[in-house]
């Protein structure tokens, strides 16, 4: 189970431990407080005016909270919510289903909303502008085409790679907001507020040793405390302190700056077998035996991000900082030595 945790833990959909812990309402919304700020006045303002809110775009890596914001949004509206995903809706008549039968001012979420087929996008582009969709009925020469109106909704979208978004359907949303690595004072909050709701004992010190090894990311804090506790209840009289925390989280090969096995296959690849790279995205990901996209979605934007990998042009460039993490020089020709 180790050397996978991270994939496994931003991998997964939400399991009930997940939506138990989830926050429901702005108020109990931890960090992200510009985007927070922003979400909430857009909502303030189309209650002001009875409207219905606009177009919602939510970008980020796994595990940040776009859908727990999707969710909060359509509390705050008081609206129905209506959840997919981009792969799931395989065609436009699914789309029209769904469309048809919501109430105005109800919430669709779509996730994953770069992975919807071309087609159904296409569809989508009336139906946000103009609440109208154009269906096709009957085939060959009868083939004819009828307009339906929809009710006024929101879309709600939920992107881990706003970069695949094609330029019209970005175009559409009337509010664009990117969710960012939480700090670690923020995830430190999310993880006392979780112990709370699980009713585990937690010291300011031991919340504060899973949030430094959490990558950032509330979905990994959350599943760091359940373990941390299934640990304290069986070796630490169930209190957990930085030490049990530590310890703990040294049995799944978390290091102290959060990164796992595959960040440490990445890094090392790139230095020894690439020479520090460049090297593109798909000799990486079958040197370390990882799916490309997993790479590029989960691993690489905490890498980049924290400074241990660059994406240039060329490739994937190891930082200094990288170099120094493996005790070694950089620029010295690692693939020598190996
Ligand atoms: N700001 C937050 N405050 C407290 N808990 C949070 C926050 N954001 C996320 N969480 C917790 O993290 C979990 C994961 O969040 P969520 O499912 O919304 O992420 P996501 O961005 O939709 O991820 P994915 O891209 O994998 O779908 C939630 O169930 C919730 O418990
Ligand atoms: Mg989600």
């Amino acid at each position: 189970m180790t050397e996978r945790f991270i994939t496994d833990t931003l991998g997964k959909s939400d399991t009930e431990f997940d939506i138990s812990l989830r926050p429901g309402r702005f108020q109990d919304f931890v960090g992200q407080h510009k985007v927070r700020e922003r979400l909430e006045l857009f909502v303030e303002a189309a209650r002001g005016r009875k409207d219905v809110l606009d177009h919602v775009l939510l970008s980020g890596p796994p595990g940040l909270g776009k859908t727990t914001l999707a969710y909060i949004l359509a509390d705050a509206m008081g609206v129905n919510i209506k959840a997919t995903s981009g792969p799931i809706i395989d065609k436009p008549g699914d789309l029209a289903g769904m469309l048809t039968n919501l109430e105005r001012g109800d919430i669709v979420f779509i996730d994953e909303i770069h992975r919807l087929q071309k087609s159904v996008e296409e569809y989508l582009y009336s139906a946000m502008e103009d609440f109208v969709i154009d269906i096709m009925i009957d085939q060959g020469p009868h083939a004819r085409s009828v307009r339906l109106n929809v009710p006024r909704f929101t879309l709600v979208g939920a992107t881990t790679r706003s970069g695949l978004l094609t330029a019209p359907l970005r175009s559409r949303f009337g509010l664009t907001a990117r969710l960012d690595y939480y700090a670690a004072g923020d995830l430190r909050e999310i993880i006392k507020r979780s112990a709370r709701i699980l009713n585990v004992d937690i010291e300011e010190a031991g919340a504060e040793e899973i949030a430094s090894r959490a990558r950032g990311t509330p979905r990994i804090a959350n599943n760091l405390l359940r373990w941390v506790r299934d640990y304290a209840q069986v070796k630490a009289g169930n209190r957990i302190t930085e030490e049990v925390a530590d310890k703990a989280l040294s049995m799944l090969d978390i290091d102290e700056h959060g990164l796992d096995e595959m960040d440490k296959r990445i890094l090392e690849t790139v230095l020894h077998k690439f020479s520090g790279g460049p090297v593109g995205i798909s000799s990486l990901a079958v040197s370390v035996g990882e799916e490309p996209d997993t790479i590029e979605e989960v691993y690489e934007p905490f890498l980049i991000q924290e400074g241990y990998l660059k994406r240039t042009p060329q490739g994937r460039v190891a930082t200094e900082r990288c170099y120094e993490k493996f005790g070694l020089k950089p620029g010295s020709k690692q693939s020598e030595l190996f």
